[in-house]
């Protein structure tokens, strides 16, 4: 997968070699591509298409980070300078179009019209979830529901896309696929519910990000609706205002009434019950190495501290 990824970063325009090759090249956990290979693995697949599935997801995902970066202002990606910090937010925007349109034309060289729809369907999903995200930004009367929909547009529907593919390149019924697009969707679910944990309470040595970006941008996410909800009036005020404020001022106060409302806590049941979601989803596939991995990526989303 990296070998298609090398070859395919190409370009004759110097700036879109730079950029997307530092982005590349800091690494990532390269959890989606994993996904689709694991899954084809789950069904036997012994064809040549499961690398430039990986690729393309890869791609995807990186031209997601791209404009994600730009549009949270966020500075650190990866243990690095954001592609937006080093090289200001018009490349990163470009090149993540680069990239989005060479993961399609990489697709028309698959030539599965069912592959294109799943790939095209999730793209295009991201995009109205970062969308319903922004809209969401700094209204702190944001639901668990409206939430949920959220991340899993912008999230867990390539975690789905990935595992989909790999089960529809191996030709398996119907049911089947529906099962291992429902790993997807769980796991990207339970992945996201621990980001958003993390951005509270992990360590940026390990996340590899700025902590606190969440609230800086007014971001309703789980712990802090949750936070509001359980709180007292005067715990649920410090939040409601911080929300509507953005920027980090408040972050201290906040980290207080998420400790005292025991949000972090509420937030990781919710994705550990997401992750058993995505183990029972793959149940009854035949043990193998692949099905083992899968589980294992399914304790790993929450159980991760980076
Ligand atoms: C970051 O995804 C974006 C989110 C959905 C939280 P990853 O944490 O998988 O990013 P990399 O590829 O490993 O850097
Ligand atoms: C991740 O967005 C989802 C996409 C990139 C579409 P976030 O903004 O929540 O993730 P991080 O924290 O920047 O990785
Ligand atoms: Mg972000
Ligand atoms: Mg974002």
């Amino acid at each position: 997968m990296d070998e298609v990824i090398r070859v395919k970063l190409h370009s004759d325009v110097v700036l879109v070699r730079q950029v997307g090759e530092y982005i590349i090249n800091s690494g990532g956990k390269r959890l989606r591509p994993a996904l689709v290979i694991l899954s084809a693995g789950v069904f036997g697949y012994t064809g040549k298409y499961h690398h430039n599935l990986a690729a393309i997801i890869e791609f995807i995902h990186t031209a997601t980070l791209l404009h994600d970066d730009v549009v949270d202002a966020s500075e650190l990606r990866r243990s690095k300078a954001t592609a937006n910090a080093l090289f200001g937010n018009a490349a990163s925007v470009l090149v993540g179009d680069f990239l989005y349109s060479r993961a399609f034309q990489m697709m028309v060289e698959v030539n599965n019209m069912r592959i294109m729809q799943v790939l095209a369907d999730a793209t295009n999903t991201i995009a109205e979830g970062e969308v319903l995200q922004l809209l969401n930004c700094r209204n702190p009367d944001v639901k668990e529901e409206n939430y949920l929909q959220v991340i899993q547009y912008k999230t867990a529907k390539l975690f789905e896309a990935a595992t989909r593919l790999g089960a529809i390149l191996c030709s398996v019924t119907p049911a089947e696929e529906e099962s291992m697009a429902a790993y997807g969707m769980h796991l990207g679910t339970a992945f996201q519910l621990t980001d958003d944990m993390l951005d509270y309470s992990g360590d940026y040595h390990d996340t590899g990000k700025n902590l606190g970006d969440d609230l800086a941008e007014g971001k309703p996410t789980l712990p802090l609706i949750y936070a509001m909800k359980t709180g007292s009036e005067e715990q649920a005020t410090i939040v409601r205002n911080a929300i509507k404020q953005g920027g980090e001022g408040d972050l201290q106060a906040v980290l207080d009434v998420i400790q005292k409302t025991d949000a972090l806590d509420y937030t990781r049941q919710k994705a550990e019950a997401e992750s058993s979601m995505a183990s029972a989803a793959i149940s009854s596939f035949p043990n193998s190495n692949y099905k083992e991995c899968l589980l294992q990526l399914a304790t790993f989303a929450v159980a991760r501290n980076y």
